[in-house]
């Protein structure tokens, strides 16, 4: 199922990388954080984990949203995000906080900070 989905979207970033975007602007942290996922549930979990620290510039957290911050992550690749928030990352905890997640939640919630559709 991952892996389907993998197959799916890598032709989508290969041409996301052979023509990138114009160098997006840095979002404000307000921008950041006035940002919150359409999904109930994903948002009642964004709130209670996530948020804190990638709204928060002092965290190191890329902020939700910023472009500026997220592309280069993005370009790593969903499923490495995905273990990275799962196993942790440096200054990001492993969990991220979250206690409950899924991991199809931690997805959802990497590729709205990311906004990538999510
Ligand atoms: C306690 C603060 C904190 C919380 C809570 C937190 N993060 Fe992070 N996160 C970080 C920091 C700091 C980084 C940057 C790590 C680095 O690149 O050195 C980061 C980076 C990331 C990355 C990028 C990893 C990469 O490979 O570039 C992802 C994905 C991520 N966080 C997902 C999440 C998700 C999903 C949640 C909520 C379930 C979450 N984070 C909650 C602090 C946090």
């Amino acid at each position: 199922m991952m892996f389907e989905r993998a197959c799916l979207l890598l032709p989508a970033l290969a041409l996301a990388a052979c023509h990138p975007a114009p160098t997006a602007q840095p979002l404000t942290q307000a921008q950041a954080a006035a940002r919150h996922p359409a999904d109930v549930g994903l948002a009642t979990l964004y709130d209670g984990s996530c948020r804190a620290c990638h709204t928060n510039r002092d965290s190191g957290a890329p902020l939700s949203g910023d472009h500026a911050q997220w592309d280069v992550r993005w370009a790593k690749g969903p499923d490495v995000l995905l273990q990275h928030a799962v196993a942790g990352y440096n200054g990001m905890p492993a969990g991220g906080q979250c206690t409950t997640c899924t991991p199809a939640e931690y997805a959802a919630l990497i590729r709205f900070m990311a906004d990538q559709g999510g």
